[in-house]
């Protein structure tokens, strides 16, 4: 069984992850990556209601890919439902916890780019726990005045 996933969550964390000079660091900056943490987490497929999460934060002409596999808002969104199946059954707990942050507004408007890595994991019901390194680029454009994520490439060599 090859899954997993992951994006990254951890909402607060923030750009204080980067490691960078606080003065370094734009109000954009913050909006962004507050925007997009917050996002994360809200459609990291570990808890109900994750759909409404993935509603808000991907554009519908998402192209998107999970190691290989190329995907679009709609079925990312059917892997996302199998993640949350096999998260849920399988392990007692499944989290994700951000290492790095780095994110780059654009000039002109709400969107950006964004790059993030992470570990994700947690104990199987055996109590074996199993997490593995997890990275993810994106693409957040502004629509309508609002921001989505119009690309997703994440990457993970979750051992499952
Ligand atoms: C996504 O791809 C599937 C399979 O190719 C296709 O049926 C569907 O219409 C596409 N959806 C979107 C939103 O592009
Ligand atoms: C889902 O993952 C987040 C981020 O790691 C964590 O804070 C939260 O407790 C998890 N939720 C569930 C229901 O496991
Ligand atoms: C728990 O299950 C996993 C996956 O089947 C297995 O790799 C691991 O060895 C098991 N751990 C124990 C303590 O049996
Ligand atoms: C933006 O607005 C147009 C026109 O109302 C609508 O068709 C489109 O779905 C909207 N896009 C998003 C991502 O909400």
């Amino acid at each position: 069984m090859r899954f997993f996933f992951a994006p990254l969550a951890i909402a607060a964390a923030c750009v204080s992850a980067v490691g960078a000079s606080p003065s370094l660091i734009s109000q954009r900056d913050v909006d962004l990556a507050d925007w997009f943490l917050g996002s994360v987490l809200s459609f990291f497929p570990n808890h109900t209601g994750w759909e409404t999460g993935y509603a808000a934060a991907f554009a519908p002409t998402l192209k998107a890919s999970f190691n290989q596999p190329l995907y679009n808002y709609t079925t990312l969104k059917e892997f996302y439902a199998g993640v949350y199946d096999t998260v849920t059954t399988e392990f007692t707990n499944f989290e994700v916890s951000i290492v790095s942050v780095v994110v780059v507004p654009n000039t002109n408007d709400l969107g950006g780019l964004i790059t993030l890595t992470g570990v994700e994991g947690g104990p199987l019901a055996n109590g074996t726990v199993l997490t593995a390194p997890d990275s993810a680029f994106a693409v957040v454009s502004e629509i309508n005045g609002s921001r989505f994520i119009t690309e997703w490439r994440e990457t993970t060599d979750f051992p499952l």
